[in-house]
């Protein structure tokens, strides 16, 4: 199977790459990423040794003539992971969220249907459900969407999109929706990697509001696995809610971080809410077990463990990205993946 990645220097892309390439030895990727400030060539630098199964293209996704030149490569299914991803960020300025996120996955369904793709897979978010009270049942795949922030507005109208293109021609394409995730190679601006490493930097935990707000929180590698199930099993046209069940208070995150590193509650600092900060999400997943059969498999108790592990072992790897270093590597592992 020749995959098409889409955005797989960042985060969750990164893990997936790695789940498929270790997983099935007859699957090769291609890397379509633009190596924004949250793309990081480091994440991706043990690929060397699967050889021609791993190649990189340095691109845009909204760059028309690039997508074109690489679609046309015809690969058996595309995973868009490419966007902008940071609510704060998106809250500062909407502007590149609509480029990536909207504009950027246009060109991407449309050479995709211009070269007659076997699948599609977008990769969204809880997030375009906007908010729940603390009674309300969890989001399934029938909400209505309705988004809070710039960032979830976007990936809503791509969601739109994809529903269009699936709808008016015919097109395969599946929609993944899933909650926060957590786990190794996360960028620290991110709620838990932001608060390991502030911690054991002993700096301020800066936590918004009252910091009740709740998050359903899944590792990294259940959600690469329900990716991978949805890509091979999924029904086309259909979408598919993922989440760990797994509700927690934020400040009960930070305080749990806190303990496991032995380090004191006095580094909390309630700051500024975020604005239009939604309070509550959760996730019901059951369409996604009951009909391919995924469970996540990691608990948060074993996966909160293993990340802030990795994150104490990997110190070079954020302290390079908290001080901004990451950046001049970029020549550095481009240059060499060029060769
Ligand atoms: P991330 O910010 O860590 O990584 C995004 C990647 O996309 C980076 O490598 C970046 O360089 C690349 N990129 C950005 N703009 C691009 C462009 N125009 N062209 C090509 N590449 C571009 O994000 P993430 O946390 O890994 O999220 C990946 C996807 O999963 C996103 O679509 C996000 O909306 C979705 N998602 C994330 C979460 C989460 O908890 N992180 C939860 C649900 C869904
Ligand atoms: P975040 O990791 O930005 O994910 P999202 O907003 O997309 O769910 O934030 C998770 C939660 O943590 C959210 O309720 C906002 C809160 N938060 C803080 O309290 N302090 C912080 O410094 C950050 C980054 C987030």
């Amino acid at each position: 199977m020749r995959v098409l990645v889409t955005g797989g220097l960042g985060f969750i892309g990164s893990n997936f790459i790695l789940h498929m390439l270790e997983t099935y030895s007859d699957v090769s990727i291609t890397n379509l990423d633009l190596i924004t400030y949250a793309g990081n060539l480091e994440n991706l630098k043990d690929t060397d040794r699967h050889g021609d199964r791993y190649q990189f293209v340095k691109g845009d996704i909204a760059d028309r003539n690039l997508v074109d030149d690489v679609v046309s490569r015809k690969p058996d299914v595309i995973v868009n992971f490419a966007a902008e991803s940071h609510v704060d960020r998106s809250i500062l300025d909407a502007s590149q969220f609509l480029r990536t996120n909207v504009i950027g996955t246009q060109a991407l369904l449309d050479c995709c249907r211009k070269y007659k793709i076997d699948r599609y897979v977008q990769i969204s978010t809880d997030e375009v459900y906007g908010s729940l009270g603390p009674s309300d049942a969890p989001f399934t795949e029938t909400n209505d969407l309705k988004p809070n922030s710039p960032y979830s507005a976007s990936k809503a109208s791509a969601d739109l999109l994809v529903r269009a293109y699936y709808k008016t021609y015919g097109m395969d394409a599946v929609i993944t929706r899933c909650s926060n995730n957590y786990g190794p190679l996360q960028f620290p601006e991110k709620l838990i990697p932001l608060m390991i490493t502030n911690a054991v930097q002993d700096i301020e935990l800066p936590v918004y509001g009252d910091g009740m707000n709740v998050r359903d929180w899944i590792h990294v590698m259940d959600h690469c696995r329900s990716i991978d199930t949805v890509m091979r099993k999924g029904k086309t046209g259909q979408i598919y809610n993922v989440g760990g069940s797994c509700e927690h208070h934020n400040i009960d995150i930070v305080r749990l971080i806190l303990t496991k590193l032995g380090k004191p509650d006095s580094l909390i600092k309630y700051v500024s809410d975020r604005p239009g900060h939604d309070r509550r999400y959760a996730m019901n997943a059951q369409k996604l077990s009951n009909e391919l059969g995924w469970t996540p498999l990691i608990s948060f108790e074993q996966g909160i463990e293993q990340t802030i592990k990795w994150y104490v072992e990997n110190e070079p790897w954020w302290r390079r990205i908290k001080t901004g270093e990451y950046l001049t590597y970029y020549e550095k592992w481009y240059g060499s993946l060029q060769k």
